[in-house]
Order: C-alpha cells, then structure tokens, then sequence
C-alpha cells in the first residue's frame, strides 16, 4: 500500500470524548488509555486542551513524556495563551502536534465570536504561526466548516496552509453533513485551495444524524487522509465517529476503499472495555463491532450456516478485533496468577496491591456465581480498581422491600475512616438506599440518570449500575457492579459522591459518626 493510501488515525478519546458531561477522567485514568491507544498503534493522540485547566494540562504533559510511537497533540483555541499552554505542555513529546481551532460559519463569526470574516482569518493564521514557533507539526480546523461558506473557507484553508499548517481537520462540528454532500466539499477543497497538496485533509465527524462514521468514510474515499474519531464513537452529544468502525470498514471493505491504517486490530476490544469502565459508558450490545452480540448468532439458520462455514454470515472474525471465539471462564479454583494473566490478555496491567484486591473479590463473586466470564472479571476491576480516594466506603446495606410494605434502608458508611450510619425510606429499596446514603453523607445532589445493566446471562449474572449525579453545578458518573443490584446501585452512588468530593472538591457537611 502506497504512503498516498494510508489513513492517518487520529484519536480524540481523551480530547472531545472527554468532555462528555459525566465522563471526565483523571490524570492517572487518562494516562491507561494512552497506554492503550499506544498499543492499539493509533497514529495520533489528542491528549486534551491544555489551556482549559491544570489537570488537562498535566494530563497533556505526561502523556507527552511517556507515550512513546503516536504523535502527542494538544488542542488550542486561535488565542496567544492557549498556543503557549499547548507548546509548553508537549516539550516532552518525541513527536509533538499543536491543533489550533476557530469557527468559520457565519453561525459562529456573528453570533459567538462577534467579529468579521477577515478577523477570524488574521487571528486563524496568526495562531497557526505562533504555533509553528514550538513544533513543526500544526493542524488547524476550521470549526463548523460544514456551515461555511465554501469560497470562505478556501480562502482560510489556503491561507493558514501558507502559514505553515501541515494537516487542514474539516470538522462537522454540529453533525449536520450528509456523505455525499460532504464528499463534495473535500473535492471543492481539493480543486480550488491551490496550495492543498501541502497539507493533509482530515475530517472530524460528529453522529447527530447518526452518519458520521459514513461521513468520515466518505470524505476519505474523496481524499482525505486523517480520520479523527473516538472508541466506542464517545463524545459531544450524539459522539463523534466510532474508531473501531471506521478501521474495520477500511479492512474488511479494502477492495472498495483502496485504503489501510496502522491500528493492531487485535487490541480494540480491550480498548473498548477499558475506555467504557473508566469512562463509565456501557457499551450496548448490539454496537458495531465491539459490541456483546456483534459476533452473537441466535437465529437458527445463521448459527447453522456460521458452523457450516463462518463467512457465510459473518464480515470479521472476532479474533481480529480481539474477541476470543472461546470464552475462558475462571472459578473460585482458579489462582492469582490465572487471574493476572486473563486481565493482562483484557488489556489491564494491575500493581501487586491491585491483583490482591482484585483477587480477594474475585473469590468473593465466584463463591457466589462459580464461573466467572470476562465481562464479571472487567465488571469487579473497575468496582475494585478505582482512581480516587474513597472518601465515603459502604460498610453496611440492609434494605426491606416487598407488595405491601414501605421499602426501607439502613446503610452504615465509613466517612474518612468514621462510621456513620441512616435508615429512610423510599419509593423503592433504591430510593431507600439513596436517600439513607444522603442523610449520611450531607450531600445535596440529584440522581439525573440511572441504568442497569446485567453483565453476562442468566439470573446469577452480577448487575452493573451507571448513575450520573450533578451537584453545586458540577455532573459526574459512579459505577458499581456487585451479585446484588442494591449493593451494586449503593455502590455507583458513592462512587459519584467520592468523584464529585474529591475530584471536584465538593464540600459537605455529615452527622457526627456514630
Ligand atoms: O467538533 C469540532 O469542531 C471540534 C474541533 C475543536 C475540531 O472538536
Ligand atoms: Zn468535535
């Protein structure tokens, strides 16, 4: 495969996934995706917008330190700060990217920038070039271009080309393009910027419409050579263009794209499980291929034909995207070490400390449920393995419910190593355990969403729980996993009350312990 054909996977997970409402990672969290995403040969890292806050900046600067292979880019408004925030953030990186934006629709120049066509384009190519002060490699996107006046944006493209942008992104900022509409547009570009062959055309989807891998793929097929996405298609709204999609349509459809990436194929599925545990975000199961039952044949004739001969409904074969055809299944005789060696295979690479807590719960679930699948194994890593301080533990959970009685709940927490224990009631044994869990911690927050999920088949399955909880203004996500869907929700609620105290310094006011 020539140069001229190879895609350039650019990955925004822990960019424009990461400012996904609820989904906010810390430091060390994004630090096990890029990890990852350096195993899963993506060729560019967006490891965040440094200018926005110190822990994306420091975020950006370790990952910049340590990440060896992609190229490391930080993103940059077309504001002087911003562009010294992201140069300073990426002295680390053996292979540093500065992507600076500006919005070029009139949408965006009248009514949020307040200033002229001519404005933006000076303020466009001055960024560009300050940029080009701390790396040689600058993209430059000109945000909602889909909504852009086409000549106009020629006349960006081409000037912030002249100033030294090496890759022009055309972001469908609002999810508003449809595939052969844009494909045009990257033709437009491509016959009128005469300078284009200078820089490489990326694209940038977002799936209001539910088409922007579609669109994405479309744009390549008319020459753009980056595709910018996200695993598990995360981010703003609807997401942005799914990475696994968009990788496994190039390969399993070669003969029509006539393109290749460098992704390891074999590392999506682990990438996608870790992304979803620490990004709280469950992957649904019929999700294109990474989802539970995207290899699952139920119906009579199709699972005849599979067995008979697996291409005949079949596209990909789940090892080449890293699922195993054969389950492995742990039970409670299965040692540490069997257990290390299966979570390293799911992609996660555990401290001592950490196997032995895995470990001790591990035992615990298979005492419970006897064979315990992958997903049990990812569902207890991420109760047990978690970033932040636990500043609220549940010690203690006793709930009544049943037709004709008030539900009720008694939960004892431990509050910085004090006990301190509530009993209420409620509509249900949850709301009795929420409410009980916020007498005893202070909080004012409220419940905005709250899912269930079970984590494999058959009615010993361990429950999952993802409950988004905003308080004085800030939203974040708990997750919790247990046999029990009342101890696994008690849990997820905590986990969110523990990320909102520490991660976003929320202060409270508890009872005294008891
Ligand atoms: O969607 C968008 O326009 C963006 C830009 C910052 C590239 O994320
Ligand atoms: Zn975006």
């Amino acid at each position: 495969m020539s140069d001229q054909n190879r895609v350039i996977i650019f990955d925004t997970t822990l960019r424009d996934a990461e400012q996904t409402p609820g989904s906010s990672l810390t430091v060390r969290e994004k630090m096990e995706i890029a990890h990852q995403l350096a195993r899963l040969k993506v060729d560019v890292i967006e490891a965040g917008f440094p200018a926005s806050s110190n822990e994306d900046f420091e975020a950006v600067r370790r990952i910049a330190h340590e990440i060896e292979g992609p190229t490391i880019c930080g993103l940059a408004r077309v504001v002087s700060r911003d562009i010294e925030r992201a140069g300073e953030s990426l002295q680390g990186a053996s292979r540093p990217r500065i992507h600076t934006f500006v919005g070029t629709s009139d949408i965006n120049i009248q009514n949020q920038l307040r200033k002229t066509r001519d404005e933006v384009l000076k303020m466009a190519v001055g960024a560009v070039q300050q940029a080009k002060s701390y790396c040689a490699d600058v993209e430059f996107s000109p945000m909602d271009a889909t909504r852009t006046d086409p000549d106009y944006l020629c006349e960006v493209v081409a000037a912030t080309i002249e100033a030294g942008a090496t890759t022009i992104n055309i972001p469908d900022t609002v999810g508003y393009a449809v595939p052969e509409q844009l494909g045009e547009l990257i033709r437009y570009l491509r016959e009128h910027v005469p300078n284009i062959n200078q820089a490489v055309i990326s694209i940038h989807c977002h799936d209001d419409l539910g088409l922007a891998v579609a669109n994405s793929l479309t744009a390549l097929k008319y020459g753009a050579r980056q595709a910018e996405c996200t695993i598990n298609g995360l981010g703003e709204r609807a997401g942005n263009a799914a990475l696994e999609e968009i990788v496994m349509a190039i390969k399993t459809r070669g003969e029509y794209f006539g393109l290749a990436c460098g992704v390891e194929t074999r590392e999506l599925f682990p990438t996608s499980r870790l992304v979803s545990r620490l990004m709280r975000c469950v992957v649904p199961r019929n999700k294109a291929v990474v989802g539970a039952n995207a290899f699952a044949h139920s119906s009579g004739i199709h699972q005849d034909g599979v067995l008979k001969q697996r291409s005949t409904f079949e596209i990909m074969s789940p090892e080449d995207v890293g699922v195993e055809s054969t389950q492995i299944v742990l039970t409670a005789r299965s040692g540490r070490h069997a257990l290390r060696h299966r979570l390293e295979q799911l992609g996660h690479t555990l401290s001592k400390e950490e196997v032995d807590k895995a470990y001790e719960r591990f035992l615990e679930v298979a005492d419970k449920k006897t064979e315990i699948y992958d997903e049990d194994l990812l569902a207890i890593v991420g109760d047990e393995i978690r970033d932040v301080p636990e500043k609220y533990r549940l010690d203690y959970l006793h709930t009544i419910s049943g037709t004709g009685t008030v539900p009720s709940a008694t939960v004892r927490l431990m509050i910085d190593g004090q006990a301190v224990q509530q009993s209420a009631w409620g509509d249900g044994p949850v709301d009795a355990a929420y409410r009980a869990i916020d007498m005893a911690t202070g909080t004012t927050s409220k419940v905005e969403e709250y899912t269930i999920r079970a984590v494999t088949s058959g009615s010993q399955a361990m429950g999952e729980v993802t409950v988004q909880v905003s308080e004085q203004g800030r939203t974040l996500t708990g997750r919790g996993a247990s046999t029990d869907i009342i101890e696994a929700s008690a849990k997820a609620y905590i986990d969110a009350l523990n990320r909102l105290a520490v991660a976003a310094g929320i202060q409270r006011q508890h009872p005294q312990a008891v």
